[in-house]
């Protein structure tokens, strides 16, 4: 039989490398990539009546109210895609009550992986950080500059990246973080995010991997 598709999520504070190893880890593992956070900035973008009533929490470094993220989040898991491939949760969920959702809508993690890096360095990588909009991928000026001068001149950088704003994130993060944490105890790795993000990514490849062994010795086919 067809080996289930790994769910992953992934959490940390804001700026603590989420979206940097989601990077890698689709690329080895082949998972659907799912940012509450990026789903947002589409109907930001878009200026669509969600993009707009979005926009005002995010600016504000809050969160998004569940009437518009938990339906968002539900259906780009549901989409034929995530179930066959697996899927890569990223920023959600984010409070008690999404992450009730989720256990209502039978959606359950095989392992929750929580970035770790100190406060400190979280405002300097939110200052630094830059985007390129062609490809997605995410830069820092300092710790992963740009490949080349035609990269570095179509860099932008998202509205909520300013020292101000990511301390709100910060607050908001420290309120709710609690409540998620728990639901998902029994299935935490914490990993050391304060490294090179090749040796982040090393830890997180060493759980995945650890996690498909045990399902292949569960399964009786070792
Ligand atoms: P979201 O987009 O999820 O933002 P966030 O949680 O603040 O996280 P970031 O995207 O800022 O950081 P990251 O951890 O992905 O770090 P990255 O890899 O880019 O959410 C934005 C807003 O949307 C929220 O404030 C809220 O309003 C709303 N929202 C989102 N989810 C929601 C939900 N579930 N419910 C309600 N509202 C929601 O790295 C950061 C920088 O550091 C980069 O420049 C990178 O190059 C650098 N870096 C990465 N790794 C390393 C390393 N190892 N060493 C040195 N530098 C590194």
């Amino acid at each position: 039989a067809k080996a289930e598709p790994l769910k992953v999520m992934i959490s940390g504070a804001p700026a603590s490398g989420k979206g940097t190893q989601c990077e890698l880890i689709t690329q080895k593992y082949g998972l659907v990539h799912i940012a509450a956070g990026d789903l947002l900035r589409v109907e930001v973008a878009a200026a669509s009546e969600n993009g707009k009533r979005a926009k005002e929490y995010m600016e504000k470094g809050e969160l998004v109210p569940d009437e518009i993220v938990v339906m968002m989040v539900k259906e780009r898991l549901l989409q034929p895609d995530s179930q066959e491939k697996g899927w890569l949760l990223d920023g959600y969920p984010r409070s008690s009550s999404q992450a009730a959702a989720l256990e209502d809508f039978g959606i359950h993690p095989d392992i929750f992986i929580l970035l770790e890096v100190p406060e400190d360095n979280l405002v300097e990588r939110v200052v630094g950080r830059r985007l390129d909009p062609l490809t997605g991928k995410i830069y820092h000026l300092k710790y992963s500059p740009p490949e080349s001068e035609e990269i570095a001149s179509r860099l932008t950088q998202r509205f909520d990246d300013t020292e101000e704003r990511v301390k709100l994130r910060l607050h908001t993060h420290h309120q709710n973080v609690e409540a998620v944490l728990s639901t998902y105890k029994d299935i935490t790795v914490k990993v050391n995010g304060n490294v090179a993000k090749e040796n982040v990514f090393a830890q997180i490849d060493a759980a995945l991997t650890e996690l498909l062994e045990q399902r292949e010795v569960n399964s009786g086919s070792l």
